[in-house]
């Protein structure tokens, strides 16, 4: 078991890196928004981080933090709840995008229990925090598998809420220049279109015969600048994929023929949100690349966004004491071109 201190915020408080380690998987997470800085399948560093804390602290990126207390865009920063009406924290313009001013990526966490293979963070968000309603006592488990990583989200609240946990880390298995020459499968055959502030419209549309359908695996830069609506409102993908069946099973597979090292992601979930990393910038890396335009993918597992002001989709509500659980699992395998 390895604990280092990773550097200090601005409040002065002290930011701590641990790391999970098996034989094939090594993973470094920080306390600091319950981070993913670093994940290493058989000595390859395949996701996006810095080395600094001060960058996790200014960027606006979301490098492998959890996201909450809602992920994604909530529309017009409000929602009503058993009637009453809440106003939320609008930090996307007149919308509140990924828990408002300051979401879960932004807090230190506590640690539960730490073990070589499995961390468990937790963090109480009170009441009013950012405009939601209850106490909401939230806790991200990241565990190591034989060849992958979990992530296991509760929470429970003393008053009726909304909640949709994810993770946002951006994928990179190449480990260099751009994520759009890796190959993308999602296993989906709708998905829900946006609007130009990139939320959803409440429609529920085909995937195919549209540069959206991934079913067969297609490099993510394939179809990602034709002329296609969709598209051009987001600047390539940054969209809710419905994934295929229910329960937990695969909802997408990534791969890079450079590295071979092919990626399955596992969920509970009713929704992928595939954003090719359209919005970053160029900020400097923690191996010295530069972050530009789609150097990374996340697929970030989530209710459909927008949910509590829809109503064709799944509600997020979390009814008081109720438990919410759902789990992601990130799986690696050595993926073997065909020559
Ligand atoms: C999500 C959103 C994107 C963008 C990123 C953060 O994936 O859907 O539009 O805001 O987070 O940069």
């Amino acid at each position: 078991m390895e604990k280092s201190i990773f550097g200090t915020l601005s409040s002065g408080a002290q930011v701590h890196a641990y790391l999970l380690k098996n034989s094939n998987v090594e993973v470094t997470l920080l306390d600091y928004g319950a981070t993913v800085q670093s994940l290493k399948y058989k000595g390859v560093d395949v996701v996006l981080g810095y080395k600094d804390i001060k960058q996790y602290e200014s960027g606006d990126d979301y490098l492998g933090a959890v996201i909450g207390r809602v992920a994604n865009r909530i529309k017009g920063a409000s929602f009503t709840l058993n009637k009453k009406k809440y106003s939320l924290y609008a930090n996307d313009g007149k919308n509140t995008l990924h828990g408002g001013k300051n979401g879960f990526n932004a807090y230190v966490w506590e640690v539960e229990n730490y073990t070589e293979t499995e961390i468990k963070f937790k963090r109480l968000s009170p009441a009013k925090e950012e405009g939601f309603s209850g106490n909401l006592l939230v806790g991200v488990r990241y565990y190591l598998t034989e060849k992958g990583l979990g992530i296991e989200y509760t929470a429970v609240s003393d008053a009726d809420t909304v909640v949709n946990l994810t993770n946002h880390t951006y994928f990179n298995l190449n480990g260099d220049e751009t994520a759009e020459n890796m190959f993308l499968k999602i296993n989906a055959d709708y998905y829900t279109p946006i609007d130009k502030n990139l939320i959803p419209t409440g429609e529920v549309l085909p995937v195919k015969d549209t540069p959206m359908d991934f079913n067969w695996a297609k490099f993510v830069g394939k179809d990602i600048e034709e002329e296609f609506e969709q598209l051009e409102l987001a600047g390539g993908y940054d969209h809710n994929y419905v994934i295929k069946g229910d329960g937990f099973r695969e909802c997408a597979v990534l791969s890079s023929g450079r590295k071979n090292i092919l990626m399955r992601c596992f969920t509970d979930r009713e929704g992928v949100q595939f954003y090719s990393g359209n919005f970053l910038k160029g900020e400097m890396g923690k191996d010295g690349y530069e972050y530009k335009k789609r150097y990374g993918v996340c697929l970030e597992t989530q209710s459909f966004p927008n949910a509590v002001n829809e109503k064709a989709f799944k509600s997020p509500v979390l009814k008081k004491d109720e438990v919410y659980k759902t789990v992601t699992e990130y799986r690696f395998e050595d993926f073997l071109p065909v020559e």
